[in-house]
């Protein structure tokens, strides 16, 4: 195993593995999350927005320059878990076994209130794609609707209520769920009462639903609770399952080969399997959140996290937790982090701790016409342009911004 082991601290909560992958049922409930956390901070090194649970400053001394953290967490695999428990709901807890990265990349500050300007890439060339699957690509074209409310208390918690941008997520073994709860973090692979029952949304939305009341012990809980067999929503300020997110980022894929980005889930499990799928020659939209309105707990903001597989690589094994030295999952060679705040969306590539393995795409962050972006990022052959090993950034000043795949 080649995790190093680090001391735990306050945020190694968020790397906390559990055991046994497989059980899901009664007692082993397996907990795996795939964390990044992404901090901005200020020439002061005073937090302008991070999400997650960690609050890590890095001062960064040069004047009139935001600089951007980000720090990628190793998921501590179950194997090599540091068995402490306490016996209950966990069986085995790994112990933090993190790899930090930091990336500091300047952004400028002195912003303006970028203009997010939809880059009406057409997504999805709704070719077939997705073995065994419903469609992943869901039921709205790029940035538009939803327009059919959810109604409380009328969908089982024994079904899953696809459309309107929720799509379910037939190889997660959960009825389509990407994941399900309660508030104490113990897991089900059924939604049933007193679980909150957390789901995915299509390429370029986020799920609108988690309730106030979160845990105190660093994770973060999502989706719909289920209460007497029926789902509700646990925020009643949204009507739609799935929102937009800011549209200043798509990913293309020039390669002949599909492409599966695996977000993380959060708020939720963290797991990484909610899929962008970039087919051949396809483009998607990023979902850039808006951390100045999306959740956020503890002080603490969320961004958007994409594991990258290798091309070629399908959807099932690439949007699933991943097996050590696999490549897939949570060891996949790159991930991508997005997020919108203070008028800025910002972007990034970053290594993946668990594999430093070159992927076998390269990826540039490129301006779309008549916009503009501050810095440069790209990943080629494995190494990383505009940042450190430690990944790069760039932020979208104007408009909006695209990651190549070539
Ligand atoms: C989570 O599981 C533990 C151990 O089985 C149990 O004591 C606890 O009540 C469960 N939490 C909830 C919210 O049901």
């Amino acid at each position: 195993m080649k995790v190093s082991t680090l001391a735990l601290s306050v945020s190694s909560i968020l790397s906390l593995a559990v055991a046994a992958p497989h059980k899901l049922h009664h007692h082993g409930h397996a907990e795996k999350r795939a964390v990044t956390v992404t901090n901005v901070v200020d020439m002061n090194g005073n937090v302008i927005a991070s999400p997650n649970v960690v609050t890590r400053t890095t001062l960064v001394g040069q004047a009139n320059v935001a600089v951007m953290t980000t720090t990628v967490k190793a998921n501590a695999d179950a194997a090599v878990a540091a068995a402490t428990t306490t016996s209950t709901t966990t069986s085995a807890v790994a112990a933090a076994t993190t790899t930090s990265t930091t990336t500091s990349a300047a952004a400028a500050a002195s912003a303006t209130s970028a203009n997010v300007v939809a880059d009406s890439g057409s997504s999805s060339s709704g070719s077939s794609s997705s073995s065994g699957s419903g469609s992943i690509d869901g039921d709205l074209s790029a940035f538009s609707g939803p327009s059919q409310k959810f109604v409380d208390g009328t969908i089982k918690c024994s079904d899953f209520p696809s459309g309107q941008g929720v799509i379910a997520l037939d190889w997660v073994g959960s009825n389509g769920w990407s994941s399900i709860m309660d508030m104490d973090g113990n897991m089900s692979s059924e939604c049933k009462d007193g679980y909150y029952c957390s789901y995915a949304c299509q390429a370029g939305m986020s799920k609108t639903q988690w309730p106030s009341n979160q845990p105190s012990d660093g994770k973060a809980i999502g989706g719909l609770i289920c209460k007497n067999g029926y789902l509700y929503r646990t925020n009643t300020n949204a009507d739609y399952l799935c929102g937009w997110d800011v549209q200043s980022a798509t990913a293309e894929n020039t390669l002949s080969s599909q492409i599966a980005m695996c977000r993380t889930d959060y708020p939720g499990s963290e797991n990484m399997v909610i899929p962008t799928l970039l087919q051949a020659g396809g483009s998607e939209p990023i979902s850039v959140v808006d951390q100045d309105t999306y959740f956020s707990w503890l002080g603490k903001k969320t961004s958007t996290q994409y594991y990258v597989n290798n091309a070629g690589v399908s959807l099932e094994d690439g949007c699933s937790w991943g097996q050590p030295g696999s490549g897939v999952g949570n060891w996949a060679p790159l991930v991508v982090g997005a997020g919108y705040t203070n008028g800025i969306s910002w972007l990034s590539l970053i290594p993946n701790p668990n594999n430093r393995d070159a992927a076998n795409f390269n990826v540039k962050i490129v301006a779309t016409d008549g916009s503009s972006l501050s810095g440069v990022c790209a990943y080629e052959n494995g190494q990383f342009t505009g940042g450190s090993s430690s990944g790069c950034t760039v932020s979208v000043l104007k408009g909006s911004a695209k990651f190549v795949f070539y």
